[in-house]
């Protein structure tokens, strides 16, 4: 049975509903969870979230998204760059992410080229997983 005093109600904005929603993902709110938000003329246009593995010595990009009027301006490029100077400074020894588009405007064969300026390589084998090796085994 559940609590009789439960009350459900439709709300205007989202922003109580994402952290929610962000904290129930995978690892999501535990430690190592990290949320970066990029600023453009004082705007919030892109967010990006990243969590410790359970492994406790890589880092996974989880969530990338700029909204489409800002985007090819560099914002995801700097989320990505900063959740990497983030991972080192952690001592991971390597990141993983998985090239999976949200919208159809940006191919998974695009975003996977994307990523591969900042080092990322594709798995053998997987067609969305991608990882960047931080430190020499
Ligand atoms: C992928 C994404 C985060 C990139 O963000 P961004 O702020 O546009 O990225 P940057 O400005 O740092 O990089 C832009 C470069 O990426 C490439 N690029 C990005 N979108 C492109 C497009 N639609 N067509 C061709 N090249 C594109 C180009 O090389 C571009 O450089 P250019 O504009 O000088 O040609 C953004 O497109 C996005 O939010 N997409 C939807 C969400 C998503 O799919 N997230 C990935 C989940 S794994």
């Amino acid at each position: 049975m559940g609590d009789s005093e439960i009350e459900v109600v439709e709300i205007e904005h989202a922003g109580m509903v994402s952290s929610l929603l962000l904290r129930g993902h995978a690892g999501g709110g535990g430690p190592g969870t990290g949320y970066l938000l990029a600023r453009l003329r004082q705007r919030e246009v892109g967010v990006l979230m990243f969590f410790e593995t359970e492994s406790g010595c890589a880092c996974h990009l989880h969530e990338l998204f700029v909204a489409p009027r800002w985007r090819r301006r560099g914002a995801g490029g700097a989320l990505v760059r900063k959740a990497l100077e983030i991972s080192r400074e952690r001592g991971y020894s390597h990141v993983t992410l998985l090239a999976r588009p949200l919208g159809r405007i940006v191919s998974r064969t695009l975003l996977k080229r994307w990523y591969e300026q900042f080092g990322f390589e594709a798995l053998p084998g997987d067609a969305e997983e991608m990882k960047l090796e931080l430190r020499q085994k």
